[in-house]
């Protein structure tokens, strides 16, 4: 087996030959404006190694990766009453599917899909204004990754309001099955902020460390949820992570991931480490093109995967 550094340094010289880098999410304006040969991959350890290659230093919208932490915060503020308002069975629906919330009276399937995550975000209002619940979302980031550089990229929050139509379908429609306790405008207000934080890939693998390390910050020891959370939300990464096209990537990796429609790819190979990976370039999912075939290939590389003995 390869050591981990030049494992990443060689899938980093691969990704960078590659033309079939698939389209930049141009529904977002603002993400449209990224350049498509931006590639970069972090891998930070459960013994404390941080390897990068390629442009693993660049923030990036983090978008629906993002739904893994406001998930988190929420299961610690609420606990499993969270599961009475979003379901935890994969959609096979694209990420922003309205079909199956008029059958399932306006529950969303899980809490990933941009339904879930909008009701998500009205718990994380419960109590709160939402600029107060937007500083919560950060600022727990922040923590979990130890950097507190990290921000909301306003401009992107912005462009996604200003062509969200279809999240305000959403929230609208859930609303009108009294699944947001608050108005859409507001819960969508929290949504879009925490979709538009900006992080490396360096920033992203840190803070996934608590995942890969059965709950706990594996620098500092602190638990952050408890060890039987953290399976949970793997679990979800696995069978939910990637929208409809969470079984190829369970398929093909083999570990938990989240993606966003940035491009970013946070993957958790438990007990090991937390990858991280950008390419702004999507599949047909709506999923990182080259994210998705470069964790591919490290895991094999590496021989990762939680099927492994
Ligand atoms: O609501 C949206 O459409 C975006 N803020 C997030 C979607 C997303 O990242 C889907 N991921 N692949």
């Amino acid at each position: 087996m390869p050591e981990l550094e030049q494992a990443l340094a060689e899938v980093a010289a691969e990704m960078a030959e590659r033309t079939d880098r698939g389209n930049v999410a141009t529904y977002i304006p603002q993400l449209g404006k990224v350049d498509p040969k931006k590639f970069g991959i972090a891998a930070v350890t459960n013994d404390g190694r941080v390897l990068l290659a390629g442009d693993a230093d660049q923030p990036f919208s983090i978008q629906s990766v993002s739904k893994v932490f406001t998930l988190t915060l929420a299961l610690g503020k609420v606990g499993d009453a969270l599961w009475h308002r979003v379901g935890r069975e994969p959609s096979g629906n694209p990420f922003n599917s309205i079909v199956q919330l008029e059958h399932e009276n306006g529950i969303p399937r899980n809490p990933f899909i941009n339904a879930g995550a909008i009701v998500i975000s009205d718990i994380l209002l419960a109590g709160h204004q939402p600029r107060e619940a937007i500083g919560e979302i950060l600022r727990f980031v922040q923590f979990l990754a130890d950097d507190d550089t990290i921000i909301i990229d306003r401009e992107v929050a912005a462009s996604e309001r200003a062509t969200g139509y279809r999240n305000f379908a959403l929230a609208n429609y859930m609303k009108s099955f009294g699944n947001l306790h608050h108005e859409p405008e507001l819960a969508l207000g929290v949504y879009f902020h925490h979709c538009a934080i900006a992080m490396s890939c360096r920033q992203l693998a840190m803070a996934g460390r608590f995942l890969a390390n059965g709950g706990r910050n594996p620098a500092t020891g602190h638990s952050v949820v408890s060890t039987e959370r953290a399976r949970r939300i793997g679990a979800l990464m696995l069978t939910c992570g990637h929208y409809d096209g969470s079984g190829d990537f369970a398929f093909r990796v083999g570990i938990p991931g989240k993606s966003g429609v940035g491009g970013g790819i946070l993957g958790i190979v438990p007990g090991v480490a937390s990858l991280a990976v950008w390419s702004p370039g999507l599949n047909e999912n709506g999923n990182s093109k080259l994210g998705s075939i470069a964790l591919e290939k490290l895991a094999r590389m590496m021989n990762w995967s939680i099927f492994a003995p």
